[in-house]
């Protein structure tokens, strides 16, 4: 059985395992290592420090294995935008999900999870950015998620709560 639970400070790691499963969505890509990820400021200020003032996640966990997916809000400064920046008091979610558990509605539950405590937080909008060619595209649509722009052939997506 899978449960959902806050990130705390503790998941750092786990968190920033799953931003380099997100940044290697596309299994027929190379490979980043981890440490190339995290190397480079646009993708690791999704993670840095975490968790900064503001972050919200969400942690999938088996009591078998431990954790198995994360959701995550950020929120960015307009002079240091993430990928799918729509504006400063909008957040960005990042979402992973270990490869050997995809598929099983872990994902959607994660963001279920994180969507309703942004509500609890007072939230009315979330944002992310997809590749146009990544399947999470179609979870995000199922999820009422909209594409409301682009930027570097990624898709700017936003959702309403
Ligand atoms: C996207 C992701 C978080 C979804 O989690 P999940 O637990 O597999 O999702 P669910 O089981 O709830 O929903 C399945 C949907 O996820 C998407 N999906 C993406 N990659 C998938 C995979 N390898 N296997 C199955 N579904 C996948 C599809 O939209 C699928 O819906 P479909 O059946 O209509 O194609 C997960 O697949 C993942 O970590 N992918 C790699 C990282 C990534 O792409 N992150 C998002 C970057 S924008």
């Amino acid at each position: 059985m899978i449960t959902v639970r806050l990130a705390y400070r503790s998941d750092a790691t786990f968190i920033a395992d799953m931003l380099v499963e997100a940044i290697n969505w596309n299994l027929e890509a190379p490979v980043q290592e981890r440490a190339t990820v995290l190397n480079h400021h646009e993708n690791r200020h999704y993670v840095d420090s975490w968790p900064q003032p503001g972050d919200v996640g969400v942690i999938a966990e088996s009591p078998q294995t431990g954790p198995v997916g994360a959701a995550w809000l950020r929120f960015f400064r307009a002079e240091d935008p993430g990928y799918g920046f729509i504006a400063e008091g909008i957040p960005e979610v990042s979402i992973g999900v270990i490869a050997s558990r995809r598929g099983e509605g872990i994902g959607d539950r994660l963001l279920r999870e994180l969507e309703h405590e942004a509500r609890q937080r007072g939230l009315s909008v979330l944002a992310l950015s997809v590749e146009p060619n990544n399947p999470a595209l179609r979870l995000y649509e199922r999820r009422g998620y909209r594409q409301v722009g682009g930027s570097g052939g990624s898709y700017t997506f936003r959702l309403d709560l």
